[in-house]
């Protein structure tokens, strides 16, 4: 990736006491339903990962952070503006990319920057598209009609989009989700770029396996509340235990051995907890066995992000689960 870029001086000339992202006792209710729930967060020239399961709050937290939405209690600061009192100077500060963003598919990539170039006033709009199209590698493809591209050149270039007029701070709902696993890498290398130019990323995911590579932090959001937050080595360190998982239908037996934690469970997969998963995985599976219950599998392996979510927070059966087909639908009409 080309360095010397002249037009877009990323997090350049700012400074404050406050961190770049505060938010003190940000809450948003819905009637009776608190969507997010006196959020206390510090966020500063890092990529921090918002992670949790559909409906849990994230959106509605970025809406409020972009000052699309007015929290109902508390406030948040960006670059030291409050976004209750100071909404226009905040949005001088922030690039906003939503799950649903569109790009116009009979443009060109080329003229879809331009555009937005245009709309922020930017000085040189087409020096400037060029410049994002680039750091995005989408120069090759720049004068080709948007409805040619795939789904993560389409990302790529609402990416580009998103750094016309300089922000200081970026925000990105679920920007790998429709994605195949080539495009996400692709979005997370040119994420983690951005980063290291000095911009503060604030990306919200459900995909912990994502989360975990990129992110320098990660705040776990359930129900509106963050329950955790730390860099994904600390969050799984506070579960540093293996886990030991058994494949097996049936209720979970009593009497498990002792040093022995159940985690949850998930498509007829047990998880447990356990300091040497080497030797518990054959006790509980002798367990089970008594228990009257068939072992199908037993496997053993380090803690991952899923694990510390379903140490923290458990199973969300109650939240809508992700409907792939909805999306993949979405993506075409876009
Ligand atoms: N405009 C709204 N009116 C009423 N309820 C809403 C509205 N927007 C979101 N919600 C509810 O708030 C909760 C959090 O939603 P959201 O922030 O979109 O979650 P996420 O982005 O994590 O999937 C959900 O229960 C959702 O149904
Ligand atoms: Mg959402």
């Amino acid at each position: 990736m080309d360095t010397a870029f002249t037009y877009l001086k990323i997090g350049s000339g700012r400074s404050s006491s406050l961190a770049t992202i505060e938010t003190s006792g940000l809450t948003k209710r819905f009637e009776s339903l608190v969507a997010v729930d006196h959020l206390d967060l510090a966020i500063d020239r890092e990529i921090f990962g918002l992670l949790g399961p559909n409906g849990s709050g994230k959106t509605t937290t970025v809406k409020m952070l972009t000052t699309l939405l007015i929290p109902t209690e508390g406030d948040a600061t960006i670059c030291g503006y409050s976004v209750t009192k100071d909404p226009l100077a905040v949005r001088e500060q922030i690039s906003y990319v939503p799950q649903d963003m569109a790009v116009d598919p009979k443009l060109t990539g080329r003229e879809n920057v331009i555009f937005f170039a245009k709309v922020y006033g930017v000085p040189r709009p087409r020096e400037v598209a060029d410049e994002a199209l680039a750091m995005l590698d989408l120069a090759p493809r720049a004068d080709d009609l948007v409805r040619t591209y795939s789904g993560g050149m389409r990302r790529r270039l609402e990416l580009a989009q998103a750094l016309v007029h300089d922000p200081a701070v970026l925000f990105l709902d679920e920007p790998t989700i429709g994605l195949d696993v080539a495009g996400r890498r692709r979005i997370w290398e040119h994420i983690i770029a951005l980063k290291d130019r000095g911009m503060t990323v604030f990306v919200t995911t459900h995909y912990m396996d994502e989360a975990d590579h990129a992110c320098d932090r990660i705040g776990i959001i359930d129900h509106g509340r963050v329950v955790a937050t730390d860099s994904p080595a600390a969050l799984k360190a506070s579960v540093c235990r293996d886990i030991v998982s058994i494949r097996a239908d049936g209720p979970l037996p009593g009497g498990l051995p002792e040093g022995v934690a159940f985690l949850g469970r998930t498509d007829g997969e047990f998880r447990f907890e356990a300091d040497r998963g080497d030797e518990m995985g054959p006790v509980l599976s002798r367990a089970f066995a008594r228990a009257g219950l068939a072992v199908r599998a037993v496997s053993v392996r380090q803690p991952t992000l899923d694990d510390v979510f379903l140490a923290l927070v458990g199973e969300s059966d109650d939240t809508e689960a992700f409907d792939d087909r909805r999306f993949r639908r979405m993506l075409r009409r876009r």
